[in-house]
């Protein structure tokens, strides 16, 4: 497939000017400056090859840095001085923020990562402000509970009063990836503002544009010099730095499952708490009875939507088999009509992926599952002049033993596989490592919550997929993660309870 792209110049000013700025810088207790050592780094733009800025690469130095500026900040009085109520009115104000600047911060997110400016402007960046909102409400409702207790020992003529307190967890290190950059930082950055904690917010080294400019952003809603503070840089150096990091209390990371296993073992030293929010490889099961005019276009955006660089994309499809053909049809025939362009290009629907190498990751999944007999019914090439984008693919024949059916290919590809009956079909959706999410297609209201508690994942579906919102909890059962984002849940991430029993 032929894909003509130019570079394509936002159109915001406020993009413009954050381009045309020199050099990226981290920043650390409230100031911008570059790493220690001066060492730079480039983020390109995927769909043009363009590059977009030089960044700093931060060091080691800079991680003990920033750590020690957001344990500063943790118990200096221009935070912990906070009401409960003017916290909240910062994150309100930061959402505020987003808000006025959302065409620019979609801009940015589409030139560094490739996705259509769509998903940014009307999906992840909106999303990324009500995080703040959500949790904004949250600050003046962080409650402790008082407890009577059965204790028999106290001294004669006394009583106990016993009580909870909620407290922050402390220095928090936020470690994001690069599918959804902005709405993932946004993701920990809020339940742990709110909780009253201090971050280190590492963004992926080959998307951290948007996280610079919400840094801005949120100096400028005036939040307290330390309380965020942030290191652009590796994985192996930067993220290794923090997750290893002796005054680090708590790790809030969404990645890869390889990564995940690696940080549980680095934060092994000071048993740091984790939250992992990791692959997936979620089923999507399809009833006799489904209604095919939900089932087809949700299933598509399920799998293809931002290349199908989604944690939860429904990448294994078990129709039934009166109906399995009628499906591939019609993925296939939605999959054609998608196009693939620059993500500024307003007619764009699916733009590259992040780089060259994911999407190298992905034509090697389809070459193994087609010498192992995998039939491909739509797509199935890399495509782009930089070798970036991929075609929304459907694929039958995919046994369940193949690569391509257990690991997380994270590119535009869906295996459909027919059943006979449902408890195969269930048999199928939990043959997996991983329990992030899943759907099941079905007008029958009996029969979808019934699949729905016998699906081993964090979120069920009935009737949509990949849908999110700030107050329903995320998280991966099996090893897909440990712990929850979002809802209450995302808040205790970021919290401890402190018991408090006296004689009185
Ligand atoms: P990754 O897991 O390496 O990157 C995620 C974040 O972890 C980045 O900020 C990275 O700098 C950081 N990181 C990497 N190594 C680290 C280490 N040793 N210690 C601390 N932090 C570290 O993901 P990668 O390699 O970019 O993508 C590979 C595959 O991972 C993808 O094809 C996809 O299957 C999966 N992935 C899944 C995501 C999800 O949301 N479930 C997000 C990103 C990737
Ligand atoms: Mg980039």
């Amino acid at each position: 497939m032929t894909i003509a792209i130019n570079t394509i110049e936002p159109r915001t000013d406020g993009a413009k000017a954050f381009l045309a700025r020199a050099a990226k810088q981290i920043l650390i207790d409230g100031r911008w400056r570059d790493a220690s050592g001066g060492a730079r780094f480039e983020t390109f733009d995927p769909a043009s090859g363009r590059k977009l800025a030089d960044l700093a690469e931060a060091t080691a130095a800079d991680v003990d840095e920033a750590v020690a500026s957001a344990r500063k900040a943790l118990t200096g009085a221009a935070w912990l001085g906070l009401t409960p109520s003017a916290r909240g009115k910062l994150l309100w104000k930061i959402a505020d923020l987003i808000d006025a600047h959302v065409e620019e911060l979609a801009e940015l997110e589409t030139l560094d990562q490739g996705k259509s400016y769509r998903t940014g402007r009307f999906g992840e960046i909106p999303a990324s402000a009500e995080q703040f909102r959500y949790y904004a409400g949250y600050c003046t409702k962080i409650l402790g509970t008082t407890i009577p207790t059965s204790i028999a020992y106290q001294p004669e003529g006394k009583q106990i009063f016993a009580y909870t307190v909620r407290e922050p967890i402390g220095v928090v290190a936020a470690i994001t990836p690069w599918n959804s950059p902005m709405l993932m930082a946004a993701m920990k950055l809020a339940p742990a503002l709110a909780a009253g904690c201090t971050l280190v917010l590492k963004p992926a080294e080959e998307t951290s544009l948007t996280a610079l400019r919400l840094g801005e952003l949120m100096l400028e809603a005036g939040l307290p010099a330390g309380v965020v503070n942030i290191v652009t840089g590796f994985g192996e150096t930067v993220g290794a730095a923090l997750t290893a990091h002796p005054d680090v209390d708590k790790i809030g990371f969404t990645g890869s499952t390889e990564v995940g296993k690696l940080i549980v073992k680095a934060a092994a030293g000071n048993l740091k708490k984790l939250t992992l929010e990791l692959g997936g490889k979620s089923p999507a099961i399809v009833m006799p009875d489904a209604d095919m005019a939900l089932a087809v276009p949700g299933i598509a955006r399920g799998i293809f939507s931002n290349s199908g660089q989604v944690c939860v994309a429904g990448s294994r499809v078990y129709a039934h088999r009166s109906i399995c053909d009628q499906l591939v049809e019609g993925l296939a025939n939605s999959a054609g009509k998608l196009v693939l362009g620059h993500g500024l290009d307003e007619k764009t629907d699916l733009g590259p992926l992040v780089n060259r190498k994911q999407a190298d990751r992905v034509a090697g999944f389809i070459a193994e599952g087609r010498s192992e007999g995998a039939e491909i019914a739509s797509g199935g090439a890399q495509a782009g002049e930089f070798g970036t984008f991929f075609e929304p693919t459907v694929v039958t024949g995919v046994r369940p033993d193949m690569r391509m059916m257990r690991e997380e290919i994270f590119g535009p590809v869906v295996a459909v596989t027919p059943f006979d009956d449902v408890e195969e079909a269930i048999a199928f959706a939990n043959d997996t490592d991983y329990g992030l999410a899943g759907s099941v297609w079905t007008q029958d209201l009996s029969s979808a919550h019934r699949l729905a508690g016998r699906i081993r994942s964090g979120t069920v579906w009935i009737n949509c997929h990949s849908y999110f919102s700030p107050e329903l909890p995320k998280g991966g059962h099996k090893q897909s993660g440990w712990g929850y984002e979002n809802g209450a849940q995302g808040l205790d991430n970021y919290l401890e309870t402190k018991t408090v029993c006296s004689v009185i």
